[in-house]
């Protein structure tokens, strides 16, 4: 009878430990970590593209920028939270990388196509590289998260692929001060929540505007030293929220249609 009671009372408590070793389980599965750890995988593509472009010096216009990748691989090899790293934003929720600003950090080289696998990235900013003629990559499509995409004056080349057009996403594309060649995907215009479109200084790159609608919500548009040409269409005055317009050394002709005067917020022509 006493051992019954004995193994009963030890039964009770073996199940109450594990009842609290379940709570305490879940509590900590609910509650966020302190702080967010990166995935693995991206972590590796990180720490091999700071491999394939070199980091060189003469490679970035601003100089007072310091290498950045040369901080992940010291960091990297030491198995730290890549989250951490200079010029990797992650979702704080998710651990997930959303942003990679690298600007100016000495890149040198091709850029690969392994950088699109970090799928979830809404910024990316590449500006003042040398990517030595580089084209980008179709693997962009991969990209559907993207909202800022800055590729300018990094030495990329070739044509401007047609599936940026499709990146439903983006406010805000830079591909300025480069020698993009061919023509310029027209559907890209037509990207629902276009902000900033900034073309110019790419001396080869032909296009033409499009019709414009009234729904566009176009605030800044820079085609200046390119080889666009053809008319400027009557729709231009459609987008009304317009601020700067720059559309000088180009292969435009025709008219300057008068519904320009219809855009009220222009402050730059
Ligand atoms: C560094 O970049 C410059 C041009 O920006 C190039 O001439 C030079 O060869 C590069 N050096 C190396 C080691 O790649
Ligand atoms: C990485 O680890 C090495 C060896 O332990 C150490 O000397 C170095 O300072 C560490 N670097 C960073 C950035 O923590
Ligand atoms: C533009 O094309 C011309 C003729 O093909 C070429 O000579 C020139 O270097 C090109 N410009 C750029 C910036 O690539
Ligand atoms: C204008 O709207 C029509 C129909 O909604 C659409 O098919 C077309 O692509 C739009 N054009 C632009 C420039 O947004
Ligand atoms: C500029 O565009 C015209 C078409 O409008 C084309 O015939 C010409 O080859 C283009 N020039 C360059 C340098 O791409
Ligand atoms: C402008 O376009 C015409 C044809 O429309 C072309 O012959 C000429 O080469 C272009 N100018 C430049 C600077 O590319
Ligand atoms: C300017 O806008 C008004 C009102 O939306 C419109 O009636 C008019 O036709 C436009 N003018 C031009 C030249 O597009």
């Amino acid at each position: 009878m006493v051992l019954w009671v004995g193994d009963g009372l030890k039964n009770f408590i073996f199940l109450f430990l594990l009842y609290s070793l379940h709570v305490i389980a879940r509590v900590h599965t609910i509650m966020p970590p302190a702080a967010m750890l990166c995935h693995d995988h991206e972590r590796s593509v990180l720490l091999h593209f700071k491999q394939s472009p070199s980091l060189n010096e003469s490679a970035s216009y601003d100089s007072s920028a310091y290498s950045k990748t040369e901080s992940w691989k010291a960091r990297g090899e030491n198995g730290t939270d890549c989250c951490s790293w200079h010029g990797v934003e992650c979702d704080e929720k998710t651990g997930y990388i959303i942003g990679l600003h690298l600007n100016s950090a000495y890149l040198y080289g091709t850029l690969g196509s392994n950088i699109f696998t970090l799928v979830h990235l809404q910024t990316l900013n590449l500006a003042d590289n040398n990517f030595r003629r580089s084209t980008i990559p179709h693997e962009i499509s991969h990209l559907s998260s993207l909202s800022r995409l800055d590729l300018s004056f990094s030495v990329f080349s070739g044509p401007i692929p047609t599936e940026l057009s499709k990146l439903f996403k983006l406010t805000y594309l830079d591909l300025s001060e480069n020698d993009f060649s061919g023509i310029f995907p027209v559907d890209i215009f037509h990207l629902p929540h276009m902000l900033v479109l900034d073309v110019g200084d790419n001396e080869n790159l032909t296009g033409v505007l499009p019709e414009f609608n009234r729904t566009s919500s176009f605030k800044e548009l820079r085609l200046s030293f390119t080889n666009f040409s053809g008319n400027l269409p009557i729709s231009v005055g459609n987008l009304q929220s317009l601020t700067k317009l720059k559309l000088g050394a180009c292969n435009f002709s025709g008219s300057i249609p008068t519904s320009i005067a219809n855009l009220t917020q222009l402050t730059h022509l």
